[in-house]
């Protein structure tokens, strides 16, 4: 395979790549924040994009003119605006699984013509939006009623992954748009006590359940499922019709939806060209729109829709998915950062992080190139964090003075959304004073001889320096409205995009997760049935042997 003559250049063996190598070891071997800002004191105004109502600022990054020109070079030769504009044209370009990737088409607008296969997609999308809306606006309003007559006051969703980490982030972080008389409850992990907890103090007669998976054979969701709709009918008295009016699916399988018991009429379609981690504003996000209602939710759509505009259509000097990535790209590969924290500084997009884990590991996570070869450079970073300022005043200290490089993003609002008291309001102030707080002090550090000025004795004044140079992006918007969600998951996705482009990977499938499931599969057996299960490897007997035992203890 790699012996092919008419191969393009691996990776590394691009000119550009060599020279953003020299680069690093000739005009940057020592980036020093405070020398590039005193050199260069305009970075502040010019190393600011625009997209939508998103304020990117990356110019605190250990970074020049040069070495931007130098990443957008790598971009150039890697031809990531090729790729770019196949995605959006609907080509097959998750090869291994020989799918188009069109999340894209989930928000484009209804007179759009975007083709897979030859058949154009998007009055299809709108037609299920459209199912959708009618469906939320018939719960929201109470003429959706359970089996028993009584109006839906709980939703809980059950899916896993994709098909739960986008609408339960999407739902924290849209609280105050949301219906306040409905509880929401997402449920994913197949650990009995998730189900537990979230109908522990629910009516039956009350519940709508959404089975969200886009394959419906996803071991813990159907076993969730399962328990719920045993949960339901128990409550309701045993009437197996009782199904049909607590319980909708959300997939690409209707087959397996009818095999479950749920009604396809029920059942909200989406399709194989919708990855699972890019989803939720498929009809994944059916809970959402039960939460936000329609009108927010498109609004929603249409701020991922800027973006996506953005990220078609402006030059590579002031695409910010572009920048981005590159510039993930510029530390995992030339500087040896292993992760890559987004520290959000609102309350509200507690789960943002997590939700970007999936998107970016579940995306980037791969070791071969596209025909298989195994690559020879840095893909995925570690992606982590916790809304700030929690996170200061537990692993901040690492990322100050520890020993790792890991850059950062600052995510914050110039105004709360939430309709707070003045003096919770008030409270905003001093959130965003910490935000830009923290972004100058990892940047600018602490010399040794600020410390001493300050009196400190010399034997502390080591403990007191900090190094500065740890480099951060500060994305500002004015307020976290659905439309502002819409355009920060999208941008997220695109920078995914082009770091995966210029690594040569296919970012859009998921074997790695595969392997685990199947062995779920063959272990259970040694559990539930006391099965000898043949071919377990050693350590794993034990273990097994070792939790049979304690379970009888
Ligand atoms: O963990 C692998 C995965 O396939 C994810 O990509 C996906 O989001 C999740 O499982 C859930 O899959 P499904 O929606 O088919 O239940």
């Amino acid at each position: 395979m790699s012996d092919s003559p008419s191969r393009s250049p691996r990776l590394t063996e691009r000119p550009e790549w060599t020279a953003l190598e020299n680069h690093r070891k000739d005009a940057l071997p020592q980036p020093d924040l405070r020398e590039l800002f005193a050199a260069d004191p305009g970075r502040a105004e010019r190393y600011v994009v625009h997209v939508g109502d998103l304020r990117i600022d990356y110019s605190k990054h250990l970074v020049t003119d040069e070495t931007l020109a130098l990443l957008q070079e790598l971009a150039t030769a890697t031809d990531v605006f090729g790729q770019r504009d196949a995605m959006f044209r609907g080509e097959k370009i998750n090869t291994t699984e020989n799918r188009a990737v069109l999340h894209t088409a989930l928000r484009a607008p209804r007179d759009a013509v975007i083709e897979v296969d030859g058949e154009n997609v998007v009055p299809g999308v709108h037609a299920v939006l459209d199912k959708m809306s009618g469906f939320a606006n018939r719960v929201r309003s109470g003429e959706w009623t359970g089996h028993t007559g009584k109006r839906i006051r709980n939703v809980v969703n059950i899916g896993i992954g994709g098909s739960d980490l986008g609408p339960a982030m999407a739902y924290d972080a849209l609280r105050p748009f949301t219906a306040r008389e409905l509880t929401f409850r997402f449920v994913s992990n197949v650990d009995g006590s998730d189900l537990h907890e979230a109908t522990r103090d629910l009516d039956p007669a009350e519940t709508l359940f959404i089975v969200a998976s886009k394959t419906f054979t996803t071991i813990e969701t159907i076993t969730n499922a399962t328990s719920a709709r045993s949960w339901l009918l128990e409550g309701l008295g045993g009437d197996e019709k009782a199904v049909a009016k607590h319980f909708v699916a959300l997939s690409t399988n209707a087959e397996k939806v009818a095999g479950f018991g749920i009604d396809v009429d029920n059942m909200f379609e989406f399709w194989d060209w919708v990855g699972g981690r890019y989803s939720y504003d498929s009809a994944i996000g059916l809970s959402l729109m039960i939460a936000i209602g329609p009108d927010r939710f498109l609004e929603m759509l249409d701020g991922f829709r800027i973006v996506d505009e953005h990220f078609r259509n402006a030059p590579a000097e002031a695409n910010a998915p572009l920048i981005m990535g590159l510039l993930g790209i510029w530390y995992g590969n030339f500087h040896g950062a292993q992760s890559h924290a987004v520290l959000p500084y609102s309350h509200y997009l507690s789960k943002f992080t997590a939700y970007l884990q999936q998107l970016d590991m579940e995306s980037n996570g791969k070791s071969v190139e596209r025909d298989g070869n195994p690559v020879e450079w840095q893909t995925g970073p570690v992606v982590w964090g916790t809304p700030g300022t929690n996170g200061q005043h537990a692993y901040y200290q690492l990322i100050h003075q520890g020993t790792k490089l890991i850059p950062a993003d600052l995510i914050g609002f110039a105004r709360p959304v939430a309709e707070l008291s003045d003096e919770l309001k008030a409270q905003h102030d001093l959130l965003m004073a910490n935000l830009f707080a923290q972004g100058q002090a990892l940047a600018f550090g602490k010399t040794a001889e600020e410390v001493r000025a300050e009196g400190v004795p010399e034997e502390q004044v080591p403990h007191r320096t900090f190094k500065g140079n740890r480099p951060t992006t500060t994305i500002l918007a004015t307020e976290l409205t659905p439309s502002v969600l819409g355009q920060l998951v999208a941008l997220y996705e695109h920078k995914v995009f082009v770091q995966g482009a210029v690594w040569n990977i296919d970012s859009f499938d998921q074997w790695g997760v595969e392997l685990g499931k199947v062995l779920a599969k063959r272990v259970e057996p040694a559990l539930t049935e006391g099965a000898d299960v043949p071919g377990l490897d050693p350590s794993t007997a034990a273990l097994v042997a070792a939790y049979r035992n304690l379970r009888e203890v």
